[in-house]
């Protein structure tokens, strides 16, 4: 069955199609950064215009480079939320008026989801159960996954995600927006010179909180009377090796406490090196195993929801073309 994926939950037009038999076959992705980095962050009302501009021309692209017809596609999935309203109506409209005009399929996908399934895009597949590690702009979540649909939330942030804090730490060392990736570039040229805190490494607890860290950090700048480069190196470095501390330990703890072996990491975030590298080597040393989706896919992707829509194609699913967003929809009330 061929499906047809979505994703306009914020500021990336992402489409693909997805062979439920062969896998992926294509993707497409426009991403809006440029246009909101002059503000210093996503401006919704420009992010749903920019998608109503690129989501036609994107599919048909798509379509094209693996020589399809729209005629071909046999259901369309597409992000319902959570998200920005605005964004999500259009991925949600098209989708639906598009669905409805064929004849087909649609099937409303959350976007944590499609976080949470991105590492089955990969040859080496996680099964049922695992520990997910979601860290994204919006999100910093240990979740226990069952099985398709069945998520239980088993840590949080309790206030920045990690994300966040990335590009919250980037925009103090005067990184461009979202500085995630670029701090962590900077990060691999500094040296271990400061000592900034890990929040909450010591609790038993799997919540995180990542706005002391960020203030640490705002106090450190504060204090240089001259942030060269090799100093933003240098803090760019503890603030890395201080998040990804947190988030490694927490995620061991995760899966010693579920009793589970296998831990997925997805989201923006998980694109990060020293991330990855620590998760691997505490993973090797507990005999856990681990999956990461591949770069392409940890940052929101059209990939990750037409996967997501192939593998909800049998379940129940509403049986007309009508739609609702949901801008705060909770993982565990899919
Ligand atoms: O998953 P995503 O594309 O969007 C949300 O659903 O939120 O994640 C975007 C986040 C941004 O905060 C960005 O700075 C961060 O992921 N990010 C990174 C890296 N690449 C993207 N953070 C740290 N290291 C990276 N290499
Ligand atoms: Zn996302």
């Amino acid at each position: 069955m061929l499906i047809l994926g979505i994703e306009t939950s914020c500021d990336e037009t992402g489409v693909a199609i997805y062979d439920s038999e062969k896998g992926l076959l294509g993707h497409k992705l426009y991403s809006q950064v440029k246009l909101h980095a002059e503000y210093g962050g996503v401006v919704p009302e420009l992010a749903s215009r920019d998608h109503i501009n690129y989501i036609i021309p994107l599919i048909q692209d798509l379509l094209k480079d693996c020589k399809l017809d729209i005629q071909n596609i046999e259901a369309i999935a597409y992000t319902a939320g959570p998200g920005l309203s605005g964004a999500l109506l259009v991925g949600s409209s098209v989708a639906e008026s598009l669905a409805c005009a064929l004849g087909i399929k649609s099937i409303p996908i959350h976007h944590l989801e499609g976080h949470l399934l991105a590492p089955m895009l990969e040859k080496e597949k996680p099964e049922f159960p695992f520990i997910a590690l979601l860290v994204s702009g919006g999100h910093s979540q240990l979740i226990h996954v069952k099985e398709l649909g069945k998520y239980k939330i088993i840590g949080d942030t309790l206030d920045d995600a990690a994300g966040e804090a990335f590009d919250k730490t980037a925009q103090l060392l005067g990184i461009g927006y979202p500085g995630g990736a670029a701090l962590s570039k900077l990060a691999e040229k500094g040296e271990n010179q400061y000592e900034l805190p890990r929040p909450l490494l010591h609790t038993n607890g799997l919540d995180f909180s990542f706005s002391g860290l960020k203030t640490a950090v705002l106090y450190l700048v504060k204090k240089q009377n001259n942030l060269t480069e090799k100093i933003k190196a240098d803090i760019a470095y503890a603030f890395e090796e201080s998040i990804t501390d947190v988030l490694v330990k927490k995620s061991i703890q995760a899966l010693k406490q579920e009793g589970l072996n296998r831990i997925i990491i997805s989201g923006g975030v998980g694109a990060n090196k020293t991330l990855r590298k620590k998760i691997i080597s505490e993973c090797k040393k507990n005999e856990f195993d681990y999956f990461f989706p591949d770069l392409n896919f940890c940052t929101d992707n059209g990939a990750m929801i037409a996967l997501a829509g192939a593998l909800r194609l049998n379940l129940p699913n509403k049986e007309n073309y009508s739609f609702s967003v949901k801008p705060r929809w909770k993982l565990t009330e899919i």
